[in-house]
């Protein structure tokens, strides 16, 4: 009889063995994070892909970084935003339909839907369905006027199913700088979805990260509590969790890389000696200080993203930014 659930017991004896449970089936789901797991420790330089931090652990974690006083882009960006709500909701108008894809905690659309006049309907796209209709569901409970449809989906394919007849006045809410993990060319991808998404006469508010002093970007992703550190260890907790693997966490440390070059902050686990660590009864050796690579940070200046902008037919009508120029907020609407 397969099982989904194992018992404590079942659960411990599994893990002893470095094996699943008896009779254990992965959901579709497992499956899919095996294989990216799989291909991605496969590769010469390690990777494992960053989507995979955030389960409920991770998310918990993240949530604790953007307070930290390192990280400057959720608290900067959450103040500019409060400064320019109204500028902002004249320029989007009124009977707006906001997609926000990535829906966090939901504090930074609660600025901008207060500031809106006569909003049409909010919708919230997310991968992970439970924190995604627990926020729906507070921001729906704060704002009763307005439609509030969540939409379980992974943004970064490409979105068809909105129909183009409902509601013109389409507004993507894309904020915190999620833009800067995506490789440029999957940047570009995400764009042109997007303005396919909101049509010609639509709009997207995009938040970013921009190109600063090493010094002051590699704190932001290597903090002094550790915070950043737990946040990427965590990747390696939730294998061993959920597909019973063997990390020793200890034997691996957290690193902040900043790529001049291709102007990104990259996040490292090194691993502090030679071992072998099993995942689904495959083997992968790591020398001492070997690395796996598993979040890129784009941060882009305003010319860099000019370019991605113009690659994604679309253009930058209007630029806020901090005083100190730490993050801009973006206004970018379909070049046609
Ligand atoms: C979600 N994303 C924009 C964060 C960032 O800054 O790249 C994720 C993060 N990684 C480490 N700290 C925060």
């Amino acid at each position: 009889m397969p099982i989904i659930n194992p018992t404590a017991l079942q659960d411990d004896v599994a893990r002893q063995k470095n094996a699943y449970p008896k009779n254990y089936i992965l959901d579709q789901k497992q499956q899919l994070f095996l294989q990216e797991v799989i291909q991605g420790l496969q590769q010469k330089q390690k990777t494992l892909p960053c989507k995979y931090f955030y389960d409920e652990k991770g998310s918990a974690l993240f949530e604790e970084i953007c307070q930290l006083d390192e990280y400057y882009i959720t608290r900067t960006e959450l103040k500019l935003l409060d400064q320019i709500k109204h500028e902002l909701a004249h320029k989007i108008g009124q009977d707006a339909l906001i997609i926000e894809p990535g829906a966090g905690a939901g504090l930074k659309i609660q600025t901008l839907l207060g500031a809106l006049k006569n909003p049409h309907s909010y919708v919230p796209m997310d991968i992970s369905k439970d924190f995604l209709f627990y926020s729906a569901s507070i921001i729906q409970h704060k704002f009763p006027q307005i439609e509030v449809l969540p939409i379980q989906v992974d943004f970064t394919q490409p979105i068809n199913w909105l129909d183009q007849k409902i509601q013109p006045n389409r507004v993507v809410f894309f904020p915190g700088s999620t833009l800067g993990n995506f490789e440029p060319s999957l940047a570009i991808q995400f764009l042109n979805n997007m303005r396919q998404l909101v049509g010609t006469k639509g709009a997207i508010i995009l938040g970013i990260d921009q190109l600063k002093s090493e010094q002051t970007l590699l704190q932001a992703y290597d903090d002094k509590q550790g915070v950043t550190a737990r946040f990427n260890k965590n990747l390696l907790s939730r294998i061993n969790k959920e597909l019973y693997a063997n990390f020793k966490l200890s034997q691996f440390k957290h690193q902040a890389r900043f790529n001049k070059q291709l102007s990104r902050i990259e996040m490292h686990l090194v691993s502090q000696k030679n071992q072998q660590v099993s995942i689904d009864g495959q083997h992968f050796n790591f020398a001492k200080h070997e690395s796996i690579h598993t979040e890129n940070s784009h941060k882009y200046s305003d010319k860099m993203l000019h370019t991605i902008a113009s690659k994604a037919q679309l253009k930058i009508v209007q630029t806020w930014q901090d005083p100190q120029n730490l993050i801009k907020i973006y206004y970018l609407q379909p070049t046609e």
